[in-house]
């Protein structure tokens, strides 16, 4: 049976291409990272997000969810919850999805929901990840893959893709350079998925069956 994957968004969704691509969905794009699975529908809560029409681009289900329309966080992301059973996803992957996520929602996909963060967690959760980088003087930056548990941006990584930081570097040129590397690891951790190789077990990461030891678990 095909592996399922379900994506949100909420802006340019140029992660979601690099996934699209992968799959082989995407006309004319060769990617070098290839996923053993499809994404069946693309859930926004904006109802201006780019992504929206790279997903229909590609002849991809979409839906548009505007939390605005809802009561509060529960109901919102109850109704997210809905549409995701109705594609019946494996899996749910965020890409640029911005909208912190609550409990119930996070617990009801466990081991099956994963984020990809720009910064190398632990360091930079939340916001302006690049200018928090650039003005504590990093020499190093990049982006991390991890399971989502209710911890904003907690939960146990997968993996992560380091770039240099140079010496005349912008938000703007640092950002890019970490939106390269996202595009080829959110389709290489995908892959893993995909295969059925990573696992995620009382709270800890199992790849090919041995348990994956995250830098930050060593730290604690
Ligand atoms: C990506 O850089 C992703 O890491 C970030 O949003 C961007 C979305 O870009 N996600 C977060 O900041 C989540 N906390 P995209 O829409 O072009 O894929």
């Amino acid at each position: 049976m095909s592996f399922r994957m379900v994506v949100l968004i909420s802006g340019s969704g140029s992660n979601l291409q690099a996934i699209l691509n992968a799959c082989g969905q995407a006309a004319t794009a060769t990617a070098p990272v290839s996923i053993p699975g499809s994404v069946v529908g693309v859930l926004s809560n904006k109802a201006d997000a780019y992504g929206l029409q790279r997903a229909q681009h590609a002849g991809i289900a979409t839906a548009v969810l505007a939390h605005t329309d809802f009561a509060d966080r529960i109901e919102f992301d109850a109704a997210m919850l809905k549409q995701i059973e109705a594609w019946q996803a494996d899996v749910v992957v965020l890409a640029g999805f911005m909208r912190i996520l609550s409990p119930g929602f996070v617990n009801a996909l466990q081991g099956r929901l994963i984020n990809i963060h720009p910064s190398l967690l632990p360091k930079y959760k939340g916001l302006h990840t690049h200018q928090r980088a650039l003005d504590a003087g990093d020499r190093i930056h990049g982006c991390s893959v991890h399971f989502v548990t209710p911890e904003l941006d907690g939960g146990p990584v997968i993996a992560q893709a380091v770039v240099d930081v140079r010496d005349h570097d912008s938000v703007e040129t640092l950002a890019a350079r970490v939106h390269a590397a996202e595009h080829r690891l959110y389709p290489t951790v995908l892959s893993w998925l995909a295969q059925q190789r990573l696992t995620l077990n009382a709270g800890l990461i199992y790849f090919d069956g041995q348990p994956l030891i995250a830098a930050q678990q060593l730290a604690t």
